[in-house]
């Protein structure tokens, strides 16, 4: 991967920037998504926010070997405490998990005025960022779930506006991604089953506790949760 060839899963996240022409990349680690996004004409200019030294000194250096500093701002910071107000039309997270993803952006609530779009790309639990994303504003327009190397990734698209509020099961598993069920969206969730069936087995042989009973009621509840929106009879536990 550099910054003309991009992973599936950040091609993935470019793809959703337009039609913004400004965006902030935070947690850019490399800048290879705005290297990739101002050399390919999505944006005119971007900035790489990073808040740990080396992937900040990374991203310097990359953005200055691409001939690109005019264009993107590399920033030394947390989350969009590198921004100001106004600045950017989208910001793009992705390669963290969801609870982290939605605190970035409740603590830089501030710096969000006239951000317009938000794309991100949560490696696991998705559904924080969902939640956090249907209880402040912005609608959901358009979700991807990709394979890359084994590993399996979603990313939203969201854009600013009063939508409609999206059910529990919506924001669990994404309200186009359950819609449209591709591969990888059912490889995700037979995965997610074989992992909950294990640890139905393992506390099946722990000692009853409350704790234990609350825990195994949420699972259980998620594992029919899967089963009804993958509607597949052999995903039936014995
Ligand atoms: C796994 S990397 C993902 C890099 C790139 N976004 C990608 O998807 O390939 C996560 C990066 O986010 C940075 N990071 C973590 N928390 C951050 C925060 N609060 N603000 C800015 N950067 C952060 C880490 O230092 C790291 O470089």
């Amino acid at each position: 991967m550099n910054s003309n060839q991009l992973s599936k899963r950040l091609e993935t996240v470019a793809s959703f920037i337009r039609p913004a022409k400004t965006f902030a990349d935070i947690g850019s680690d490399h800048a290879y998504l705005p290297c990739y996004a101002v050399k390919k004409g999505i944006v005119t200019r971007a900035v790489a926010g990073e808040v740990v030294e080396g992937p900040f000194q990374s991203a310097k250096r990359q953005v200055a070997s691409v001939g690109l500093s005019a264009h993107i701002d590399v920033r030394k910071g947390s989350g969009l405490a590198v921004l100001k107000a106004g600045e950017v039309e989208c910001i793009t997270i992705a390669g963290m998990g969801g609870p982290l993803i939605a605190s970035i952006l409740k603590e830089g609530a501030d710096k969000l005025s006239g951000v317009k779009k938000l794309v991100l790309q949560p490696n696991i639990a998705a559904h924080s960022v969902r939640t956090w994303l249907n209880s402040n504003g912005w609608i959901i327009e358009d979700e991807a779930i990709l394979e890359e190397d084994g590993q399996l990734y979603e990313v939203i698209s969201s854009v600013l506006g009063a939508g409609k509020k999206l059910t529990e099961k919506e924001l669990y598993f994404g309200p186009y991604l359950m819609n449209s069920q591709n591969e990888a969206f059912r490889l995700k969730w037979q995965r997610e089953l074989t992992q909950i069936d294990q640890v139905l087995t393992q506390l099946s042989s722990a000692k009853d506790s409350e704790g234990a009973a609350r825990k195994k009621q949420e699972i259980i509840k998620k594992r029919q949760w899967i089963k009804d929106v993958m509607n597949d009879e052999n995903t039936e536990r014995s």
